[in-house]
């Protein structure tokens, strides 16, 4: 009997889901494969919301930033009875295979979903974030670094001509892939992340002493700081106040964000949306079920769901080493 494949897009969107919808679709054609897609993540499964995907539907798609299957945060499906409800729907459908494309959050709601339903789940990792472990990368992740830097170039621009502190907020909930590389990459003077902010006092001091010694040696600067999302305990506005007190300088703050989430794949996100997607539909039919697909070294892996959350995912040492060597500034 032909098998019956469903996707769904789940949590924040990210640039390159589509590219990864399209390869699985095009890839289970090439199978005889029968494609559904749900619609808003865990809503269109409980509310047996789906729409058929076709080869022709693909046409023109991998470039579009977004997800044409939507995506959304479901509270309901976070319950035993939600779940539930989600399994009979699969059942009911005759899905033999269901891709979750999103983070960590959706791979929690995938695995207990495959305690009650008998059919085979594979996760896609796709969010902006990073923070899924057991990959290198995950799709939307290199895009919204490339929009950051971007936007961090031209702040550059009015901060120097100024001769002002900016403060950039980016998005990454509580990692700090996103800061980090969008600080190496713009050559931003500071960045603060999640997984190495200790404490308020300090952090201001050891920017104030920067700029100080830096307006010594070169009269005004201009000096911009990377700030990750979550980590300031009073937000963005409450650092930019201290910091303009205590180093005398004009402070600006930019908060960046949803716009980090959109746009037009890179193509790094491209490549790595239809690697994984081919590689997934590649998986159809056969006992592997309750993992993610994931690339180690560049190499297409499984991953079993639980693998995804329980071990947080680490920054990468040699851009933390790069950071401080170039930035001249220690974190420890
Ligand atoms: O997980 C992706 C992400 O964009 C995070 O970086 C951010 O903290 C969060 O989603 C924002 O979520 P929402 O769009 O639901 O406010």
């Amino acid at each position: 009997m032909t098998k019956h494949i469903a996707i769904l897009t789940s949590g924040g969107d990210a640039p390159g889901m589509n590219a990864c919808i399209r390869a699985i679709v095009i890839a289970a054609d090439r199978q005889g494969y029968q494609v559904s897609g749900y619609l808003r993540g865990y809503n269109g499964l409980l509310d047996d919301q789906r729409i058929k995907l076709t080869c022709e539907r693909m046409h023109n798609l991998l470039q579009q930033g977004g997800t044409i299957l939507h995506s959304a945060r479901c509270k309901p499906f976070a319950t035993h009875e939600g779940q539930q409800r989600a399994a009979n729907n699969l059942t009911s459908a005759g899905i033999d295979t269901l891709f979750i494309i999103g983070g960590d959050g959706s791979f929690r709601g995938a695995h207990a979903l495959g305690k009650l339903w008998s059919g085979q789940i594979i996760g896609l990792p796709g969010t902006i974030d990073n923070d899924v472990a057991g990959t290198d990368a995950t799709i939307g992740y290199y895009t919204a670094i490339e929009t950051a830097v971007s936007s961090i170039d031209k702040v550059r621009d009015t901060a120097d001509a100024f001769d002002r502190v900016f403060l950039v907020e980016v998005m990454g909930r509580h990692a700090g892939f996103l800061a980090l590389n969008a600080a190496l990459a713009s050559a931003s003077d500071y960045v603060i992340l999640p997984e190495l902010f200790e404490d308020e006092e300090k952090t201001l001091a050891q920017i104030s002493k920067q700029i100080k010694q830096r307006q010594q040696k070169r009269g005004p600067v201009s000096y911009v700081i990377v700030l990750a999302e979550n980590v300031w305990p009073g937000g963005i506005n409450d650092l930019c106040e201290r910091l303009a007190k205590r180093s005398e300088m004009d402070a600006k703050p930019v908060i960046l964000g949803h716009v980090q989430r959109g746009g037009t794949p890179v193509s790094q996100d491209r490549i790595l949306a239809v690697k994984l997607g081919t590689y997934a539909v590649s998986l159809v039919g056969t006992a592997v079920s309750g993992v993610m697909v994931g690339t180690n070294e560049h190499r297409s892996v499984t991953v079993p769901l639980p693998q995804t959350w329980e071990k947080t995912k680490a920054l990468d040492e040699d851009s933390l080493t790069t950071m401080t060597t170039l930035m001249n500034h220690r974190y420890k």
